[in-house]
């Protein structure tokens, strides 16, 4: 049995492998692609601020900022925290950068990683990588909200993931408004039936009420069930801005199920707030989390601005896509190249570099090998082709061609070899 190696990686951290990482660019990519449509331009962010821009803006009673941020004192005594999440960090830079002046709104999207110390399990880690946008300036018509969902499922949708279920909900006005009446209310009726609540939701009825809606645990869903929904305390306003959401996702084809108890874990979310869950994920379904955030550039300093976007689990993601049998990826080399003999090997070199600056995966071993090792490696390898190069085949300028799959030899002039992968190429793509 193998020994466990001194070093491993720390739990809830894990390595990324090929071929694995190809999936990884090709999900990436597509975002680049499909939020460049919506005329959205990448933002790159550090991955550490002042703990107190987490702890203001997700809000300093969340589970994400008690309990789950690594936070450490640098050296000059200041509190610095890995984000757990980028939303914060993209206002902050919005304000810092001064894209108030920009034309509004100013839309941005991330991609990377972000660190909450959570009980590791599937679909949960405790390093973790978002794909996230956010609409920041301008109105909030309710037409940017159905826009920026109908940009997560035309991404979902290209990159491949089915089966995807969009759940929305409104949850008010952060102040004055319908948000505190409510959230008094529930905390009255939350306080009559607390003993039959766990210990979490106990402990939430006065540091987060709303979270309460948020609980899985089987033996609270009945009590849960028949507490007061907010949408029967929305202010007009908010009912208005709801039910035009609604009406402008369905404008654009969107499917949505609308989910009362959808309060999301960060304290910045006012009105909309939306989930899309995955299929194959288990437990940690959600695969997207977003919402409406009017008020969070205010809070960090800045004028009155309006706040929108969300975040997809990259790893849940990915974990979804293979799950669903989309998550396969091309593995193996094009060509493995067998090469004999001196003069052979100068010709090898020449190949090599034909073929890769045409786009071809070249393996080209650096130590001459017997033609039936060479093939055992290529096959190995899972290449598509082995090219033979003996001092005969450069001799005779012919060169030999097979292909692993079936066994079948062909003999090409050194010209002709690139034409016929490439057209081999444009065939099977
Ligand atoms: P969030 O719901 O906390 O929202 O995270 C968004 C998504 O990140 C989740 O739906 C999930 O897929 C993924 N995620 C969260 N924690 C973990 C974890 N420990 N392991 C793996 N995946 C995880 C936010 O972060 C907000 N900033 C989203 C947002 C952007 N709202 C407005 N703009």
């Amino acid at each position: 049995m193998a020994t466990k190696p001194k070093f491993q990686a720390v739990k809830g951290t894990r390595d990324l492998l090929a071929p694995e990482t190809a999936l990884w660019n090709r999900v990436e990519q597509t975002a680049h692609e499909v939020f460049a449509t919506f005329g959205f331009g990448e933002i790159r962010l550090p991955i550490f601020e002042p703990t107190e821009l987490f702890a203001r803006a997700v809000g300093g009673e969340t589970d994400i900022v008690s309990k789950e941020m690594y936070s450490f004192e640098d050296r000059d005594e200041t509190s610095i925290s890995l984000r757990p999440e980028a939303t914060a960090s993209v206002c902050r830079a919005y304000l810092e950068h001064g894209m108030q002046s920009l034309p509004q709104p100013v839309k941005l999207y991330y991609i990377g990683p972000m660190f909450r110390r959570e009980r590791p399990q599937k679909g949960r880690y405790r390093q973790f990588y978002q794909i996230g946008a956010e609409v920041l300036g301008g109105t909030d018509a309710p037409a940017i909200d159905a826009e920026v969902i109908e940009m997560l499922m035309t991404y979902f949708d290209k990159v491949g993931l089915h089966g995807a279920t969009l759940y929305i909900n409104s949850i008010g006005h952060n102040a004055e408004n319908c948000r505190r009446g409510y959230v008094e209310k529930l905390k009255t009726e939350l306080a009559k039936i607390k003993d039959n609540l766990g210990p979490d939701s106990q402990r939430r009825i006065d540091t987060n009420p709303l979270r309460v809606l948020d609980s899985k645990l089987e033996s609270e869903q009945p009590y849960i069930e028949r507490l007061p929904r907010i949408a029967d305390h929305l202010c007009d306003e908010c009912k208005a801005h709801y039910a035009a959401v609604k009406r402008q996702l369905e404008l654009r084809g969107l499917l949505y199920q609308e989910n009362w108890r959808l309060v999301r874990g960060l304290d910045y979310y006012m009105r909309t707030t939306f989930e899309i869950t995955a299929p194959g994920l288990g437990s940690q379904n959600a695969v997207c989390g977003g919402g409406r955030y009017d008020g969070l550039v205010e809070l960090l300093g800045g004028p009155p601005t309006k706040g929108i976007g969300f975040a997809i689990g990259e790893d849940r993601l990915i974990l979804s896509l293979q799950e669903c049998g989309k998550g396969v990826v091309e593995q193996g080399r094009d060509v493995y190249i067998a090469w004999m003999g001196e003069h052979a090997y100068a010709a090898a070199i020449r190949a090599a570099k034909d073929l890769r600056n045409a786009g071809f995966s070249v393996e080209l071993p650096p130590v001459e090998q017997k033609f039936g090792k060479a093939l055992g490696q290529a096959d190995k390898l899972g290449a598509k082709y082995a090219l033979i190069l003996g001092d005969n085949e450069v001799a005779e300028g012919l060169w030999t061609l097979k292909t692993l799959l079936t066994g079948e030899q062909q003999k090409f002039p050194e010209p002709d070899l690139l034409e016929f992968l490439c057209q081999q190429k444009k065939v099977s793509s």
